[in-house]
């Protein structure tokens, strides 16, 4: 039993936010915020919320496939940003997408989220239990930004990426591997509700707002996809040059370029759109998959990499073999 991706979707906000509005609201400015980034500009949600943008990633996803709604056994939605804490963002696509057959779920594993659901997806249907899987990785990110401080507030963007997972007589995705490194958890943290009942007062320290320590994390990433790109090349028993593209979790530019010359990596296999769209932490993976797709980048016998890193900390990588 193989699994096979055969649709992709994606969706923004229509608020475009660029470098240059975004310094006339912070101590910043678009040469700052491109040189260290590489980011241009970003979707912003003007009341767009998760569901809406998971939802619209979705039946684009779902029309790609030729599948529809009812066709749909399993569907996970990862993301840090859910709109409620129950019902699920899962549960809010089943219904918007009359996928009534259905068993869905949130998981979060900020932006390795789409990895891990990717894994998960693929041994649900390895093991014979569903047929089609429908992931999502969506965020409202700017919800939980704290817009006076410049550090975080510049770094990212809303969006929603799709793709519907399916089993095949081959396999198309291989090397899965998904890591986490809970001593790491303080380095990226966004608190949730904070305990106050009758016992217990609003404290004026607590704050659920994305904070995070660039410096380690860009330090785990590089770190990361390095060793991520290594393992699938022994496992798979290939070369770099064997790879077409190799898609990163879109978090920084600068990180894409130290790889590619401290491994004498070709640049331009890694593909990259975070000029347009910030870090969509979950997102933006899929994001990138379904432009490649839409732009016709992707032909059967390609080789991709996907590689997510992110908060827990936590990161995924696999192989897809592309065929559509
Ligand atoms: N505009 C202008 N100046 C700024 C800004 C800004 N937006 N932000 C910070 N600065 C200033 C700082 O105050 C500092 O000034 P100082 O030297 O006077 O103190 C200076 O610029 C340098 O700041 P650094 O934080 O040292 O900048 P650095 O080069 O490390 O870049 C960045 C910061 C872009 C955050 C980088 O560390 C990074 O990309 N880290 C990884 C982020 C990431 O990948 N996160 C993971 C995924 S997110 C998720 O899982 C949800």
């Amino acid at each position: 039993m193989g699994v096979r991706i055969i649709g992709t979707g994606k969706a923004v906000p229509k608020k475009v936010l660029t470098n240059e509005m975004m310094s006339e609201i912070l101590d910043t400015s678009d040469e700052w915020i491109y040189s260290r980034t590489g980011i241009k500009q970003r979707y912003i949600s003007t009341g767009e919320t998760n569901t809406k943008l998971c939802v619209d990633a979705a039946k684009d996803a779902l029309k790609d496939s030729g599948l529809k709604g009812e066709d749909i056994d399993l569907i996970v939605v990862a993301t840090i940003t859910s709109d409620k804490l129950t019902p699920s963002t899962a549960c809010l696509v089943q219904t918007e997408i009359g996928a009534k057959n259905s068993m869905a779920f949130d998981i979060v594993a900020a932006c390795s989220g789409f990895v891990y659901a990717l894994d998960i997806a693929v041994k649900f249907i390895k093991s014979n239990e569903y047929k089609n899987v429908l992931i999502i990785g969506g965020e409202v990110l700017s919800k939980i930004l704290d817009w006076s401080d410049r550090k975080n507030a510049v770094l990212f963007g809303d969006g929603a990426g799709a793709a519907i997972v399916t089993n095949d007589e081959s396999d198309y995705i291989t090397s899965i591997n998904c890591v986490s490194v809970g001593e790491k958890a303080h380095t990226l943290t966004c608190n949730s509700l904070e305990i106050k009942n009758l016992y217990k007062k609003h404290s004026d320290d607590f704050s659920n707002y994305l904070s995070m320590d660039g410096k380690e994390i860009f330090k785990f990433a590089i770190d990361v996809i390095e060793k991520s790109i290594e393992k699938i090349l022994k496992e798979e028993n290939l070369r770099f040059e064997d790879i077409d593209y190799i898609i990163p979790h879109q978090a920084n530019s600068r990180m894409i370029d130290t790889i590619a010359k401290r491994k004498n990596y070709d640049r331009n296999k890694f593909y990259m759109n975070i000029e347009r769209y910030g870090n969509t932490s979950s997102a933006s993976i899929p994001i990138a998959l379904d432009e490649m797709n839409k732009k016709n980048l992707l032909k059967d016998g390609m080789k991709i990499i996907l590689i997510g890193f992110g908060g827990g900390l936590t990161y995924g990588s696999a192989l897809v073999n592309w065929k559509k």
